[in-house]
């Protein structure tokens, strides 16, 4: 085999292994193994688009349409189309051809959580983590449709060992341990302004996960696409870490997806404001794609309809549908018409000086590569984006404080309870936001829709006194 330093010397990156020969030899080995992980070709490319030739055309958004999408029958959707729309959501699910599927490879900086984020304790009683509240979710679909729903998760290197170790110590959260699917994201190296790769160390090159957009080609290179094809899998419900609101397993969602034989579905839900940092669904050119908030304009973030509402409102919620075949093709990576694009972030990377000593940068240093997977929707057939409502399915945790903290996302999910209380007509005291007085709980073991926690209460006896600290479900998940 060709030791990668000559690739790497050949494409102009040989000072990789500029401390090669100083290494003991285990480092030497770990330095090659990072290496050859490198795809040469693609970063060469990308450093030849994206940095040497440069001249970037500020992006045109002269064209740009907002989506339209399905609406929630609250706002004018066709209730009997959502009716049946979850009939067909169940016999898929009865049939065994969902999986779950969720992105955790990301290094959660802005939370300052030392941990995998699907470890962060975030429910108001019990503290459970992100990871148990859809571990529960995804048992209480499982048991319900009489199919175990295999969950997939991806993790990175960052965070693999931990992730897998936290799912061991705590029992996989009453999952079977074998429906429970781990897998690591790529990895991409940073490059400086001249487009030289960074090193972290004289033995580490400064990678970094290459984004969630990177989770089709590792669904692929894991095994994991080819393992659903032999099970009968053909939907993949993917949702991120971080919202311990999301209906990790939606039949409406899944049925429509299905019947409109759409090979990416997506959810939506209004924006709060014009500065909301959520990505827009938006139509150019006849094809749906995302505008993520960075990018776009203020002038098109702000415009308002006849109506005073946002004309770009359909924010995105990183909640998908995606078809197994569709994954295959995209995250595959042998047609080029099905790639996807990289993001430049322009970040501080800590790195080595000439010398080999370590140099923490005040000022951006490096660049960073990473695929969005919402750019996978240009390349869709019958892309569909449907309404949510964001009280019962957004209020995520991404921030230590102010908007997305953990205090925000605490006070949705008692809202969210407070709100089934309510329709299962159980007196509770509520602020004028529908905030309750006290802090109980509800585990989608015992009801994750406001339907089940009328039902499951209905069928509760003796019923308990609603006050603080009380658990609705904790038995079941004792059992
Ligand atoms: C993201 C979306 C935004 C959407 C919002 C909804 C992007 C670029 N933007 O914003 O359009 O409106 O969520 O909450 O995603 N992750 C990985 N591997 C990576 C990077 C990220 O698994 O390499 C995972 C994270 O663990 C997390 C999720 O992707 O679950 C979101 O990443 P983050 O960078 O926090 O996105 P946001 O800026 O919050």
């Amino acid at each position: 085999m060709i030791h990668p330093r000559h690739s790497f010397e050949e494409a102009g990156q040989g000072h990789v292994f500029r401390f090669f020969d100083t290494l003991p030899s285990d480092q030497q080995d770990s330095l090659t193994r990072q290496a050859a992980g490198i795809d040469l070709a693609e970063l060469s490319r990308l450093i030849e688009t994206e940095i040497q030739g440069s001249e970037h055309q500020a992006e045109d958004f002269s064209d740009l349409e907002p989506a339209s999408y399905r609406p929630v029958p609250e706002h004018g959707g066709d209730k009997a189309a959502w009716i049946q729309a979850e009939e067909a959501g169940e016999a898929a699910l009865r049939a065994g051809r969902v999986a779950a599927f969720t992105v955790a490879g990301g290094q959660g900086t802005r939370l300052g959580f030392d941990g995998p984020k699907g470890a962060y304790p975030t429910t108001p009683v019990r503290n459970a983590p992100l990871f148990q509240v859809f571990a529960e979710k995804i048992r209480a679909a499982s048991e319900r449709y009489g199919k175990a729903i295999p969950w997939y998760i991806m993790t990175s290197d960052i965070n693999h060992a931990a992730t897998t170790a936290f799912f061991e110590e705590n029992g996989f959260f009453g999952l079977a341990p074998e429906r429970v699917r781990f897998f690591s994201q790529g990895l991409m190296p940073a490059v400086d302004f001249d487009g030289k790769i960074l090193m972290a160390s004289p033995s580490q090159i400064a990678l970094s996960p290459d984004g969630h957009g990177g989770s089709l080609r590792a669904l692929v290179r894991s095994g994991a696409i080819a393992e659903m094809e032999t099970q009968g899998i053909d939907v993949i419900s993917y949702f991120q870490v971080d919202n311990p609101l999301v209906a990790c397993i939606d039949p409406a969602f899944i049925g429509f997806h299905l019947l409109d034989e759409s090979e990416l579905s997506s959810k939506t839900v209004p924006k709060t404001s014009a500065g909301e940092k959520v990505g827009v669904f938006c139509v150019r050119g006849g094809k749906t794609q995302v505008v993520e908030y960075s990018d776009l304009p203020a002038d098109l973030a702000e415009e308002t309809d006849e109506n005073g509402e946002l004309r770009f409102r359909a924010g995105s919620i990183a909640i998908h549908l995606f078809d197994r075949d569709f994954v295959a093709r995209v995250g595959g990576g042998k047609d080029e018409a099905f790639r996807l694009p990289f993001h430049l972030a322009r970040k501080k990377v800590p790195t080595i000086d000439e010398a080999g000593n370590p140099v923490e940068p005040t000022e951006p240093n490096g660049i960073k590569f990473e695929m969005f997977v919402f750019d996978a929707l240009p390349f869709a057939q019958n892309p569909l984006v449907i309404e949510t409502k964001r009280a019962d399915e957004f209020s995520p945790v991404k921030n230590a404080e102010g908007a997305d903290s953990l205090a925000t996302s605490q006070a949705g999910q008692r809202r969210q309870w407070a709100r089934w209380c309510k329709a299962a007509e159980i007196p509770l005291e509520t602020d004028d936001t529908g905030l309750p007085e006290v802090i109980f709980e509800v585990s989608p073991l015992f009801a994750d829709t406001e339907e089940r926690f009328i039902e499951a209460w209905k069928a509760l006896e003796p019923k308990p006194e609603v006050e603080d600290g009380l658990v609705l479900g904790e038995a079941r998940r004792a059992g």
